[in-house]
């Protein structure tokens, strides 16, 4: 299946779902994409590079300012109609975990708490990112809500650049304190900064970006695993307290200022686990840099290679990858090395522990393999970036 929901549709349709459930006409709408990251997994909080491209699907927000000091929010996703209503007299109470509205809370909060002026406004928000598969659509719900309280507060359009990294800084806050998950910045910068198609490589240090357009004959392909673990949020937050216990054992501030040299040198009595999440995220910054430059050189295989490493080390060293997400990558790579003479790769994308698997590959060899796939998958959910 190929989702072609531009922005500017579903801009409409927040539009139109601030008119219907809210009676309002909206004043500006907001946009942030949602993302698929190509390679660089669970480098971003140990201030490694990452990959991401942004998605055509992503969160629309249409904004109403009140004369009064509320938030008014509806959220209408397949047909279902939520709302959540609060006073900006104080800051807002995290709900139950899992709630959409804690996005927005938690927006609002960061918003207020780094004393940015709110005001009252009527939301209704729109997304079309599938939920819970990896494909962040709770940053792009959070960049598009930044990006709708910022543009009430300044009366005007687009938020400009460096707006848009303190948007990503509030969204990621959201996620630790309204959301209970310590992720890195990678999705927040995708959805504020990257276009629809455009990859991304930045380096997590210091939040520099490369903007890279995908060549011209590629094509991504998303796969739904159908599989999701519960208490995800739990095992993530774990892996970064190994990342940093790994960090404190060779006395560097993060990951990032750690040599391979030094990895195996001074390894000492580090225990096997954290050993080995410290090696995932050396070599997995190397094979982002390897993957940057073969999508330069539009070299496939070279970025096929790169994909395959990451996700063997996933599987491996870091442990994030389930039976299901591992039987996926290995048939895409068969498809692969079969109708394509293994010109291009797969691997797991985003935190893990099931979600989504993408291939990149030449478009003249997609109907190829999308058939393959279908034959032994049967009706499975999968997206094109792309094609
Ligand atoms: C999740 C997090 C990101 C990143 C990835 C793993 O998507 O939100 O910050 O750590 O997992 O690469």
């Amino acid at each position: 299946m190929r989702v072609r929901a531009s922005p500017i549709t579903l801009q409409h349709e927040a539009r139109v779902a601030l008119k219907r459930h809210l009676q309002r006409e909206s004043v500006g709408e907001c946009f942030a994409p949602g993302r698929v990251n190509l390679i660089g997994e669970h480098t971003d909080y140990n201030d490694g590079f990452v990959l991401p491209c942004a998605l055509d699907v992503g969160t629309a927000v249409a904004i109403a300012p009140r004369t009064d000091n509320r938030i008014v929010a509806i959220s209408e996703s397949r047909g279902r109609v939520q709302r959540d209503e609060f006073s900006l007299e104080e800051l807002p109470e995290p709900l139950p975990r899992g709630a959409w509205a804690n996005y927005l809370r938690g927006m609002v909060a960061a918003a207020l708490t780094a004393g940015q002026a709110v005001s009252g406004m009527d939301l209704a928000i729109v997304g079309n990112v599938p939920q819970g598969v990896g494909l962040s659509s709770s940053a792009s719900l959070s960049v598009a809500l930044g990006k709708s309280l910022l543009t009430v507060a300044e009366h005007g359009p687009a938020p400009h650049a460096v707006s848009l990294q303190h948007i990503a800084r509030q969204a990621q806050w959201t996620e630790h304190h309204y959301a209970g998950c310590l992720c890195g910045i990678m999705d927040q910068m995708a959805a504020a900064m990257a276009a629809p198609a455009e990859a991304l490589l930045l380096d997590c240090r210091d939040l520099t970006l490369e903007r890279m357009a995908l060549p011209e004959d590629w094509c991504v392909l998303i796969v739904d695993s159908g599989t999701r673990r519960e208490l995800v949020a739990g095992e993530y937050n774990q892996r970064r307290l190994q990342c940093e216990a790994a960090a404190r054992h060779y006395r560097v501030s993060t990951l990032r200022e750690l040599s391979s040299a030094r990895l195996s040198t001074h390894r000492g009595a580090l225990d096997d686990v954290c050993f080995r999440r410290a090696r995932h995220v050396l070599t997995e910054n190397e094979r982002v840099l390897q993957a940057a430059a073969a999508l330069k050189a539009a070299d496939l295989r070279s970025f096929g290679a790169a994909l395959r490493g990451s996700h063997e080390s996933l599987r491996t060293d870091f442990e994030v990858t389930v039976p299901e997400v591992d039987a996926l990558a290995a048939m895409l790579d068969e498809l692969i090395a079969h109708h394509a003479d293994g010109r291009g790769g797969a691997r797991m994308t985003g935190g893990g522990f099931g979600g989504c698997v993408i291939a990149v590959i030449e478009k003249p060899t997609a109907e190829l393999i999308l058939a393959g796939l279908r034959q032994s998958l049967g009706e499975r959910q999968i997206f094109a970036v792309g094609l």
